[in-house]
């Protein structure tokens, strides 16, 4: 298994205080920061684009991990790696033209100078995947372990047999889980092969983040 990455959801942090909560995530132990892009119209939710993604660049030189939950992803390439992301992950969903355009747009993310990253949602069959994978496109894959849209929902186990059907088949892959990853939950994850957690409400909202990143780091790596 590929090495443990805790990132934590910035989805759940003050935006008002973006530079400050990254940082004081980096020095509680967070590997990633997640940063949930949201359009309005791929999902029932907006926050943040490209402007915010380089505000954040200047304040902190952490690996940015950005999910595009976005419709048509290949429209914003230029403008997140000209603002320094780092990993862009975009939804097989989102893409409408079929396999040689998403194999385009892994190719397009890669020329920017981003990490690449496939995600599909909930209901979205896992074997979609493959053809990506078995050509070796993505760097990594998101399972969504709760309908994307919003922070706090209750994970979903079940999308947890998408992980053990990929770890099965690629031992080395980076495959990322998100959405109601907890100290409850983080166990199911860990025990199917994920090894990057994502983790906004869990961590945000404890009294101790550290504790938080630390107990999800544990379970993975034990
Ligand atoms: C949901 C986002 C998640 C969200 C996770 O659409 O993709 O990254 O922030 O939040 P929690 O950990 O609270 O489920
Ligand atoms: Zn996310």
């Amino acid at each position: 298994r590929p090495p443990t990455i805790i990132a934590p959801s910035l989805l759940s942090c003050d935006f008002g205080r973006l530079a400050e909560e990254s940082k004081r995530m980096v020095e509680l132990g967070a590997d990633w920061l997640h940063v949930d892009v949201m359009d309005g119209h791929f999902v029932p939710n907006l926050t943040l684009g490209p402007p915010i993604v380089q505000s954040l660049r200047r304040h902190t030189p952490a690996f940015l991990d950005c999910h595009l939950m976005v419709a048509q992803p290949a429209r914003w390439v230029a403008d997140f790696a000209a603002a320094g992301a780092s990993m862009f992950t975009f939804h097989l969903e989102a893409v409408e033209c079929g396999q040689a355009a998403v194999r385009q747009l892994i190719g397009a993310v890669h020329a920017a100078g981003m990490l690449c990253g496939l995600t599909i949602k909930p209901g979205t069959p896992v074997e979609q995947l493959l053809p990506y994978l078995e050509a070796g496109l993505p760097d990594m894959v998101l399972i969504m372990s709760v309908e994307p849209g919003f922070g706090g929902q209750a994970f979903q186990p079940s999308t947890m047999d998408k992980v053990r059907f990929l770890r099965s088949r690629f031992p080395d892959l980076y495959i990322e889980v998100d959405g109601g990853l907890a100290p409850s939950t983080i166990q199911q994850a860990a025990d199917a092969g994920a090894n990057a957690i994502v983790a906004g409400s869990a961590v945000f909202g404890a009294p101790d983040p550290g504790a938080v990143i630390c107990q999800l780091r544990g379970a993975v790596d034990a």
